[in-house]
């Protein structure tokens, strides 16, 4: 299973969803790569924001290593589920998209929580750090029922 997060900076939520991600599918001992990418490219080459770092960190995570690269259509080929955080994103990705098969790859990362209601992760940019800690939950939450889904596809 390939599973690719995607927003708009590749700095703040996506890098997190990626390192939640990881963390929750290494715990339940599923073969999972995650990667991260964003649909704008100003960040790319960049560390995740010291806000996201903080957060995982406080959680167990590290998420220092990783970096800002673009969504490309290539992304297309290589992962099962592409995750975005919000309608921008899903937009921009599914315009990139060849077919319906993969358009149909990319979902709304909280719709695994909150199936078909299409809610948004918010942008925690411009914010205190409050909002990546609402955010942190609402991608850990969303982690853990991805997690639950492969189980439940798997057995
Ligand atoms: P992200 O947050 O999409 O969650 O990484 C943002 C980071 C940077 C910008 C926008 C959103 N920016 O405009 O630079």
């Amino acid at each position: 299973m390939r599973i690719l997060m995607v927003c708009l900076g590749n700095i703040c939520r996506s890098p997190l969803a990626e390192g939640i991600m990881r963390a929750r599918a290494e715990e339940a001992g599923l073969d999972v790569r995650v990667d991260s990418a964003g649909t704008a490219a100003y960040h790319v080459g960049e560390p995740p924001d010291l806000r996201s770092q903080e957060i995982a960190s406080k959680h167990g995570i590290d998420i220092s290593k990783q970096r800002a690269r673009q969504f490309e259509v290539s992304d297309f080929d290589i992962f099962d589920k592409i995750y975005v955080m919000d309608s921008n994103n899903y937009q921009d990705v599914v315009a990139l998209a060849a077919d319906q098969e993969e358009a149909g790859k990319v979902d709304l990362i909280l719709n695994e929580v909150y199936p078909e209601e299409n809610r948004p992760v918010p942008d925690p940019y411009y914010g205190g750090r409050d909002g990546f800690k609402n955010v942190y939950d609402m991608l850990n939450a969303s982690c853990y029922k991805i997690v639950e889904n492969i189980r439940s596809q798997q057995s």
